[in-house]
């Protein structure tokens, strides 16, 4: 039997920083801070300034993060927050959370992200915001998203979770919208050693409330300003992001190595290819590739001994949590279609050439039977 594949190998990633991580693990204990504390307050500053943004503030979540940039926004009950239905749930939670409703507009089918033209006309006198996401790690088409934001007088958040160090038209994502939020889940192309997430923002105000609601809603302790939240970054986990950071354009260009390398090989298959837009430079997060017979190709995958992995199988709108927005399948076909057919295959930047060629190996084995 051949070696396996995993989908995704993060013990090989803490193995190739295994001694830093230790040394700022070791730091954090020693100095016990351990909610908040100066390694958070360091990687806010250093991941701030790779964003070229100008306030950074560490979250217990990516999913945190979300919610307060959407309280930041003054979005609450009745109002309607522009997104896509092609995204991990999360997304639509920080709408749901402060009471608004989520207006799902379909995506494009070459990129899976936000279709701009689609956009205006689900824009309403309720709409208080729009959140797209940078799926996969590729940014989604922003000027003409910002175009229409201006145009309308509407606040854009980047859901930028899956994009540390994309750019588009040559400048790194962050600081388009008016704040965009990152996850840095173990799995992302950043990612802690457990949860952690963050928004970015140039809007001053906006980074010293969002301080204060992660820390309920308190600036000066046991003093609260208004209704808060316990939604702190860890120590350690700010001190796993420092050693990480460094590191991550390189992981990058990495990934990126991996992406086009599967791009070469698998051109003359049958399966549609993630398509770099020109405006895109994609940090990779995903490489995610789509065909009908997609069940199929994951059974084989799976008994060929090669991870992959499934980014998304439902769309948002036909979820049951979101039963009560009164969607049909057909609402939003291409997300739907993408929903059908993609498929993810592995992708990090410890990936070999030798196991690159084995999935497409494995792969095309799949389409010769
Ligand atoms: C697009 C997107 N938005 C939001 C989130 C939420 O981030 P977290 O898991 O850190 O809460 C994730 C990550 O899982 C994500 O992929």
């Amino acid at each position: 039997m051949s070696e396996k594949i995993p989908y995704l190998d993060l013990p090989a990633q803490i193995r190739s920083v295994r001694k830093e991580l230790d040394a700022a693990i070791a730091r954090t204990l020693d100095h016990c801070s351990f909610c908040l504390g100066p390694d958070v307050v360091q990687f806010e500053k250093d991941f701030a300034k790779f964003c070229g943004a100008q306030h950074c503030v560490g979250f217990n979540s990516g999913t945190s993060a979300l919610h307060i940039a959407l309280m930041l926004l003054g979005v609450g009950p009745g109002d309607e927050v522009i997104t896509t239905p092609f995204t991990f749930v999360a997304t639509s939670w920080a709408i749901s959370y402060v009471g608004a409703k989520p207006v799902y507009v379909d995506v494009e089918d070459g990129t899976m992200n936000l279709d701009p033209k689609l956009l205006e006309r689900a824009i309403t006198a309720k709409t208080k915001a729009v959140l797209p996401v940078h799926l996969y790690g590729q940014p989604f088409d922003i000027d003409p998203v910002l175009a229409l934001c201006k145009k309308h007088k509407l606040p854009l958040v980047e859901d930028a979770a899956q994009a540390h160090a994309a750019k588009y038209k040559g400048r790194i994502v962050g600081t388009f919208g008016d704040i965009s939020c990152f996850s840095f889940y173990p799995g992302k192309n950043l990612g802690a050693s457990g949860e952690g997430g963050a928004l970015v923002t140039n809007n001053a105000a906006f980074a010293a409330r969002a301080r204060s609601l992660r820390e309920h809603g308190s600036t000066v302790r046991y003093y609260h300003d208004e209704v808060g939240f316990n939604y702190r970054m860890e120590g350690i986990q700010g001190a796993v992001l420092g050693v990480k950071l460094p590191h991550l354009q390189k992981w990058t260009n990495e990934r990126r190595r991996v992406a086009h390398r599967y791009h070469e090989l698998l051109r003359d298959t049958p399966l549609q290819l993630p398509r770099e837009a020109a405006y895109a430079e994609s940090a990779c997060h995903l490489y995610v590739v789509r065909h009908p017979q997609r069940d199929q190709l994951k059974a084989h995958l799976d008994a060929s001994g090669v991870g992959c992995a499934l980014h998304y199988p439902v769309p948002l709108h036909l979820q049951k949590c979101y039963a009560s927005l009164g969607h049909q399948p057909g609402d939003f076909p291409i997300a739907e279609k993408a929903a059908r057919e993609c498929l993810s295959l592995p992708i990090y930047p410890e990936l070999t050439d030798a196991q690159i060629q084995r999935v497409v190996a494995v792969i095309k084995d799949f389409f010769r039977k």
